[in-house]
């Protein structure tokens, strides 16, 4: 090559270098398609524009819809134990399916859940075998009236919240989980042939606890990264709302003890591995004589702070919104910074729950480069200024003008 030549391919390479590093992509639903979903027989809709409202009086499909494209980020819902459960009852089989629009490409994604088959996955009509290729495609957040209640519910919904964030990060995550709940499943079935038997050959528990250990710690290890990169972004947000608090995370660890994240953390697989293996070996004879599995990522917790004094017992109502409000913000905030995209937010009732400065803290900081879906009862919330652009659907008992 040339030298002249050569300095300009140098250039343009830098340039183009340069522009794919900070272009970060809005991820836009351009249309999605349901058959035999939940209370849809059969819809399709075309969205044109980033702002979507659908209206509805209550029980007419709202949270469905939301929840269908949430189902196709990582094949998974925050209110489904089952795929079975996405089946229009009475019918066989369900069928979802969007067009997803970056840039310079589009991508269809469909899944049919069709038992006792397993269900097919398919990116541009080709089959997919694995779930994370699948996953890899759409991320999502999803904040919704029950994510207000996250503070104060039970353990299992604060993990369930934490496990489907990370998978909108790392799509090979739920195939994770579902692993180690498949061996957490084989120890429990062994633990209940043996229950109580102290002095029974435990050879075979040592196998799945070593399964076990490699395969939590890595769920471990996984959520630990995600806190401490997620308070960091989420303390921001909180200041911003509330400016004489101080928001901070603490992982509760069956395996671990707590961890906080104030200060850097190193946190390591081999220690985690290391502490897992203690904790196992010395909750062995408790595990026998219950024949549970006491130990692991399954029975962890996340806890939130305000000014060092835990939430869940002693923040107001307000106070706990903001907590929340923050953390799904952050949520947004990281994993835009982690796939380089813009992913799609659902705000499934919210709005009608937070208080005027609330919203328009929400609103605001959406912006207008994200494609939001909202669902709500009517449209009396929403100023004039963001009913502008905003395309609005009614939803009436699974159909939609
Ligand atoms: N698998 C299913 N098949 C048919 N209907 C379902 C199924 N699952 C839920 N539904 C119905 O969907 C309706 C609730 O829809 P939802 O989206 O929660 O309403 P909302 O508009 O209040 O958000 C309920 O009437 C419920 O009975
Ligand atoms: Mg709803």
């Amino acid at each position: 090559m040339p030298e002249g030549n050569f300095g300009l391919f140098f250039v343009l390479f830098y340039l183009y270098t340069l522009a794919f590093l900070y272009k970060i992509n809005i991820m836009f639903i351009k249309s999605l398609i349901l058959k035999n979903y939940r209370n849809y027989s059969n819809l399709k809709l075309d969205f044109h524009s980033k702002k979507i409202l659908f209206i509805g009086k209550n029980a007419q499909g709202k949270t469905n819809l939301l929840e269908s494209v949430y189902y196709l980020s990582c094949l998974g819902s925050p209110r489904a134990k089952n795929d079975t459960d996405f089946i229009k009852w009475g019918e066989n089989a369900a069928f979802v399916s969007a067009i997803l629009e970056k840039p310079d490409f589009e991508t269809e994604l469909s899944v049919k859940i069709n038992p006792p088959q397993k269900k097919e996955l398919k990116v541009n009509q080709v089959k997919k075998s694995k779930s994370s290729e699948f996953c890899s495609h759409l991320s999502v957040v999803s904040f919704s009236v029950n994510d207000l209640l996250l503070l104060r519910g039970v353990p299992e919904d604060r993990r369930s919240w934490l496990d489907l964030a990370i998978s909108q990060i790392y799509p090979a995550y739920p195939d994770r989980i579902s692993k180690y709940n498949k061996i957490r499943t084989q120890k429990n079935n062994y633990l209940k042939e043996i229950k109580g038997n102290i002095s029974a050959n435990t050879e075979l528990l040592d196998v799945w606890n070593s399964q076990l250990c490699v395969a939590g710690s890595n769920i471990i290890y996984l959520r630990l990264k995600f806190l401490n990169e997620l308070q960091k972004i989420a303390v921001e947000k909180h200041f911003q709302i509330a400016a004489d608090e101080y928001f901070s995370i603490l992982y509760n660890s069956t395996v671990s003890g707590d961890i906080n994240f104030a200060a850097e953390q190193n946190i390591t697989i081999e220690n985690i591995v290391q502490d897992f293996q203690k904790k196992l070996e010395e909750r062995k004879t408790e595990e026998i004589i219950r024949a549970q599995a006491l130990v692991g990522p399954h029975r962890d917790d996340v806890s939130y702070f305000i000014n060092n004094i835990e939430s869940k017992k002693f923040a107001s109502q307000g106070q706990q919104r903001t907590i929340v409000l923050s953390l799904k913000l952050a949520e947004l905030e990281l994993i835009k910074q982690k796939i380089n995209d813009k992913p799609v937010l659902l705000l499934d009732d919210v709005l009608a729950e937070l208080d005027n400065n609330r919203q328009n803290y929400l609103l605001n900081a959406i912006g207008n480069e994200t494609q939001t879906i909202i669902t709500s009862v009517d449209t009396v919330l929403f100023g004039n200024e963001y009913l502008k652009d905003v395309e609005v659907f009614t939803v009436e008992n699974g159909a939609i003008e």
